[in-house]
């Protein structure tokens, strides 16, 4: 169905409780309905937004159009957790209401200062010509919860030289002043990210472009960048779009990953880094964003979707989720992604086993399931492949192994179930030089999130298998490898 614009702006004040009443029970039939994700309750969930943790809880607001799975009005959604693992609806956060924010409230972030939580975001206005026009917006979140919008915007001009592609700020503190970066598309169609500095929250000025050693050419537009130090490092955090496909790289739509280097020099705006990599070699990951917490953590979640592609969910009036929290390290020059420990949290009955699997495919007693967490770890390893096939039907597998030859871990979804995105291809590698490989996985109805070796490389993915898929298998072609598994149910 085609949506029009009347359709996809409508504003929520003129939709009665028996349509959303019948929105929700069209979603909740759904087969693919989420447990331990967070998901909208229905309609369209996007951006992860301003992810904080604020007395005592942790917020976290996402990009949510109500009415379907289609980018329409998007509203901010609230969600807190004292935990990160069980997630309370509170509802919605920011509504679009006004002449700043007439076409949505865009993708922004929190800070606490004196005893609020401050939500910067972008309010998207379109014209009678349909021009953007975006403006930064503020809202202030007190302790019990109520959030007021500021009247007026605390960034109304573009500086010159950029198009009206002009969003998603990402606040930080540093010393007495407070600091936002803006993705930004230069008026040469290339992206590029903006710096402002405030010492209240409310006046903001523009500082300058930051200079990085992307180049002119990484992409058209640079979305929902984020900053941030961790280890004595400077990580500079982004979503490019418009970057080629280019070995086992980019092959989504559109991308996002990290730079890191020294701390970003706040004088010249200058960031020194090495290169870019993508934070997830899986299929359906975009948009992250990143909080402290009161442990010294660094937390990330994405939203476990991409625009632009239709899933088999839409039928049922909702798309997407957000990924589980993932606490960031840095090693190496690079970023490792472990999930938090609080998922332990979810772990019931537990099963394991040891083996040695050779040139066959094993199916693990006692071992099924649609919602679990796993961990294989293999060792002593003299075959060319080995690894797991999950989801396992009569016609369905999803496959995660390693390529002992090419030494790359390999991730296949070209027989998960009800297909989509085929465009894209069904396969996601990437090069991993390690004599012991280690999968942790978490299984939801209808995702997977693997971390590998310690979260040196992550994949996610949406899957959309029938409901008796349940089998899970171990192999080895060509040789001999020692296998442990433990899976834990997911209560
Ligand atoms: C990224 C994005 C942001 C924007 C938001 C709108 O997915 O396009 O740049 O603020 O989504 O929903």
């Amino acid at each position: 169905m085609e949506w029009t614009k009347e359709q996809r702006y409508r504003s929520m004040d003129d939709v009665t409780e028996e349509e959303i009443q019948g929105l929700a029970k069209l979603v909740n039939q759904c087969p693919w309905r989420q447990t331990f994700h967070i998901q909208p309750p229905t309609g369209l969930l996007n951006d992860p937004n301003g992810f904080s943790y604020f007395n005592g809880e942790y917020h976290l607001f996402y990009q949510w159009f109500p009415l379907g799975p289609i980018h329409g009005l998007k509203h901010w959604y609230h969600t807190k957790s004292k935990d990160l693992v069980h997630w309370e609806n509170v509802g919605v956060g920011i509504e679009p209401s006004n002449e700043f924010d007439s076409h949505g409230a865009y993708s922004g972030s929190g800070i606490e200062h004196d005893g609020k939580l401050y939500l910067m975001y972008t309010g998207n206005t379109r014209d009678e010509y349909w021009n953007r026009h975006p403006y930064q917006c503020l809202a202030v979140m007190s302790p019990d919860g109520s959030i007021e919008k500021m009247d007026a915007p605390v960034i109304v001009d573009i500086p010159s030289g950029y198009t009206d592609h002009f969003r998603d700020p990402k606040i930080w503190q540093h010393g007495d002043h407070f600091y936002a970066v803006i993705g930004a598309q230069k008026r040469n169609e290339t992206g590029s990210v903006v710096l402002y500095r405030s010492s209240d929250l409310k006046d903001w000025q523009f500082a300058g472009e930051v200079k990085t050693g992307l180049g002119e050419d990484f992409g058209y537009m640079w979305e929902c960048p984020d900053y941030f130090e961790l280890d004595e490092q400077g990580v500079f955090l982004f979503s490019p779009q418009g970057l080629k496909a280019e070995g086992d790289h980019y092959h989504n739509i559109y991308q996002s990953g990290y730079v890191i280097g020294s701390p970003i020099d706040l004088e010249n705006i200058e960031l020194k880094h090495g290169a870019f990599h993508e934070l997830d070699r899986g299929f359906d990951f975009y948009a992250p964003q990143s909080t402290g917490d009161h442990q010294g953590r660094r937390i990330l979640v994405g939203w476990m979707g991409l625009p632009e592609i239709d899933y088999p969910t839409d039928k049922n009036g909702w798309a997407h989720c957000l990924t589980i929290p993932r606490e960031l390290s840095v090693k190496d020059g690079k970023l490792v992604q472990q999930p938090v420990p609080e998922l332990e949290l979810l772990r019931g009955e537990k099963v394991e086993t040891r083996q040695t699997v050779e040139n066959e495919n094993v199916s693990l007693d006692n071992f099924e399931g649609d919602v679990y967490e796993l961990l294989a770890e293999f060792s002593d390893s003299t075959s060319v492949e080995f690894g797991l096939e999950i989801r396992v039907g009569e016609v369905e597998k999803t496959v995660i192994k390693y390529d002992a030859v090419a030494k790359k871990v390999v991730f296949e979804r070209t027989e998960s179930g009800e297909s989509f995105a085929e465009e894209f291809g069904t396969v996601r590698k990437c090069m991993l030089d390690a004599e012991k490989i280690s999968f942790r996985i978490f299984v939801d109805v209808s995702s997977v999130e693997v971390f590998v070796n310690n979260g040196e490389e992550v994949f996610t993915a949406r899957i959309f298998p029938g409901k008796n898929s349940n089998g899970i298998r171990v192999f080895a072609r060509g040789g001999q490898t020692k296998v442990k598994a433990i899976k834990w149910d997911i209560i």
